[in-house]
């Protein structure tokens, strides 16, 4: 199922955040009315927050040397690593949760999963799927630059499609995807059968460049990414959040 937007509401016509405070949506994605009337602001300011801000949030937990040395080599290797934002709201999550066990969908270089181990409890294992060895042999030097136990991370060397499957139904507390975006709606699939009732599934670059809420926009990586938010928004034994970090992260709790 494609959609213009999460849920059963397209893009264009959802109400914007801050209604309540003055600012609206009216029609187009891409503009608002202002308190005033004016209907000349971006949507992308709805928030009134200036471009300086974001980039204060998203900086706002400082990554340290072992995450931006193990960010340098994934640069090398072109495996986009989650942005600090991003990590700094994985690691809180698996904080609440006090995780054990996490699933992973995409080392890359380690690190979402350095940011990961350092939230969960300290016993907690990490299972992280990657159809790339090199990328996973880069990852096992974050993890053990990061001083993580090597029996608390389980490295799987695959497709995902292919290992998911294989991992014990309703047993992970959290599970990560950030590999291939047009397997994103076969990842939830997935999600929903490892996840115990109350774990989450988090996916990354939820709203991908940008893309997403323009539903003009319909390449096969972000139609996926939109059925995806679809299928979340529309499911009533998740309850979710779009949070706008980064490149976009959705969380989702499964009752
Ligand atoms: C965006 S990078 C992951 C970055 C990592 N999560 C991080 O933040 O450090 C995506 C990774 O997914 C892997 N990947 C792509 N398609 C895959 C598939 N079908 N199965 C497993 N891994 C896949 C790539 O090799 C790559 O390492």
């Amino acid at each position: 199922m494609e959609a213009g937007a999460p849920g059963r509401r397209a893009a264009a016509t959802a109400a914007a955040p801050g209604v309540a405070d003055g600012w609206h949506r009216i029609g187009s994605a891409r503009s608002c009315t202002s308190p005033d009337g004016d209907r000349t602001e971006e949507a992308s300011i709805a928030t009134g927050l200036k471009p300086a801000s974001w980039a204060y949030a998203e900086d706002f937990v400082p990554e340290d040397e072992v995450l931006k040395a193990a960010r340098a080599r994934a640069a090398e290797v072109d495996a986009t690593p989650i942005g600090a934002g991003g990590g700094a709201t994985l690691r809180f999550v698996a904080a609440l949760l006090d995780a054990r066990n996490v699933v992973e969908i995409g080392t890359g270089c380690g690190i979402s999963g350095v940011w990961m181990m350092r939230g969960m409890r300290s016993d907690g294992v990490l299972t992280s799927v990657d159809i790339e060895a090199d990328h996973q042999r880069l990852a096992k030097r974050a993890f053990t630059d990061a001083g993580i136990a090597p029996q608390r991370v389980r490295l799987i060397s695959g497709a995902a499609l292919e290992v998911l499957p294989r991992l014990t139904a309703g047993h992970y507390d959290l599970v990560f995807c950030d590999g291939d975006k047009q397997e994103y709606p076969q990842y939830l699939e997935q999600a929903r059968r490892l996840l115990r009732p109350g774990g989450v599934v988090a996916i990354d670059n939820s709203l991908w460049r940008d893309r997403v809420a323009d539903s003009g926009v319909r390449d096969a990586d972000t139609l996926a990414i939109r059925e995806t938010l679809s299928a979340v928004a529309d499911d009533e034994n998740f309850i979710s959040v779009l949070v706008p970090v980064g490149d976009g992260l959705l969380l989702a709790q499964k009752r």
